[in-house]
């Protein structure tokens, strides 16, 4: 049987680096069916909801996308990539993906919290469906709008950064 040729440490960071954007950005692919089950089966759920969504915002999305750049700065040096348009792309996706989270993705999702709690108070002693407010309604949309230009930009970046476009 052939001996596999030992790894380098090139291969090692660019594991890292693959294992990085799989666990910051695997889960915003699921937020949308996270809202959907919420809204459909249990509107009293929803404030928990967001308090996870901006929790995991906090503890992996943005850790992992610090780990994505350091690993993804040490690839660039060690391969002579920084003149490459895929690398300045991955910078630019970063930095967008970084100030849409910290500056949108978290502050809406603590709003929606509130205002969620707010409406399911209001219609304790209901018994019929919970009517969620217009103001509530907003902030979703606006979160699932951020969310889904998020995912597409994380696809996009993938694309590039396999394609090693401008290499
Ligand atoms: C959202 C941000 C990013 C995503 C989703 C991403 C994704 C990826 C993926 C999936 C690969 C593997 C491609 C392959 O081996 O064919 C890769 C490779 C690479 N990435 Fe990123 N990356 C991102 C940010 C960055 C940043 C900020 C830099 C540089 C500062 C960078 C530099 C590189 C380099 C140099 C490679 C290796 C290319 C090679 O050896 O062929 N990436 N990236």
């Amino acid at each position: 049987m052939p001996i596999p040729p030992a790894a380098s440490f090139y291969e090692v960071v660019l594991a890292v680096h693959i294992m990085a954007v799989v666990v910051a950005f695997g889960v915003i692919f699921a937020y949308p069916i996270m809202f959907a089950v919420g809204v459909r089966h249990d509107p009293r759920g929803l404030p928990l909801v967001h308090r996870v969504e901006y929790t995991i915002e906090r503890m992996l999305i943005n850790p992992g996308l610090l780990l994505v750049l350091v690993a993804g700065i040490y690839l660039a040096s060690e391969g002579h990539y920084w003149s490459d348009f895929f690398v300045q792309w991955g910078l630019g996706a970063v930095i967008v993906i970084g100030a849409l989270v910290g500056a949108v993705m978290i502050p809406t999702a603590k709003r929606a919290e509130e205002i969620a709690a707010r409406d399911v108070a209001a219609a304790a002693g209901n018994e019929g469906e919970i009517e969620m407010s217009a103001e509530y309604r907003a902030l979703v949309r606006r979160l699932s709008s951020v969310g889904a230009l998020l995912s597409l930009l994380v696809l996009v970046t993938i694309l590039f950064m396999a394609l090693n476009l401008g290499a």
